[in-house]
């Protein structure tokens, strides 16, 4: 049973030490084999674009028992934690991804920065406004009291309850051959 949920921005963390550079180092070198051989998806959709990625990398997974435990401590007074799957990407210059939430089930998302071209920063905004369908597919919103950037660097990540919390990036600013890794991490609760 799912605890009545009065206020998400309750459930905002940002963690500064999520991931070992062991992990990073091995979920970076897993996603570039896979780019190189083009075995990534074009992740191109209404909401983002310049991007590949790939479900259940098994360097994602590996970490995935452990990343559970925190987020249970966290989140654990709404419910059961159960893990639903991971999701890497490779964002690539231009790259952006509108204003959304997440889809149904996909109740806790964390996002975690992997890699980042030296000198590039691609900040995860999220506001702690209540949802406001309107939003949906916008470019970004405007800054206010209640928007937050965070420039996540490798290893760290920000956690949220995705189908409530709208969340956004803007347009990467960088050169033509650099680019980001991301990873998410998905529970649902029940
Ligand atoms: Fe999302």
């Amino acid at each position: 049973m799912t605890a009545a949920l009065s206020n998400p921005n309750d459930y905002i963390f940002l963690h500064e030490q999520l991931l070992s550079h062991a992990s990073t180092d091995a979920i970076h070198q897993e996603m570039m084999q896979l780019y190189e051989k083009k075995e990534l998806q074009s992740n191109r959709n209404e909401y983002t674009d310049h991007c590949f990625g790939i479900g259940n990398l098994p360097s994602t997974l590996a970490v995935e028992a452990e990343i559970t435990k925190v987020i249970s401590d966290q989140y654990g007074a709404l419910g059961k934690i159960v893990f639903s799957n991971t999701y890497a990407r490779i964002y690539l210059a231009d790259s952006y991804l509108k204003v959304h939430v997440d889809r149904p089930g996909l109740d806790i998302t964390l996002s975690a920065n992997i890699f980042m071209s030296e000198g590039v920063s691609w900040p995860f905004y999220y506001t702690t406004a209540a949802y406001n369908p309107a939003w949906d597919k916008l470019a970004y919103l405007p800054d206010s009291d209640d928007t937050h950037g965070v420039d996540l660097k490798p290893g760290q990540g920000a956690c949220i309850l995705g189908t409530k919390t709208a969340h956004w990036r803007k347009p990467i600013q960088c050169k033509p051959n650099d680019y980001i890794v991301q990873c998410f991490w998905h529970w649902s609760i029940v």
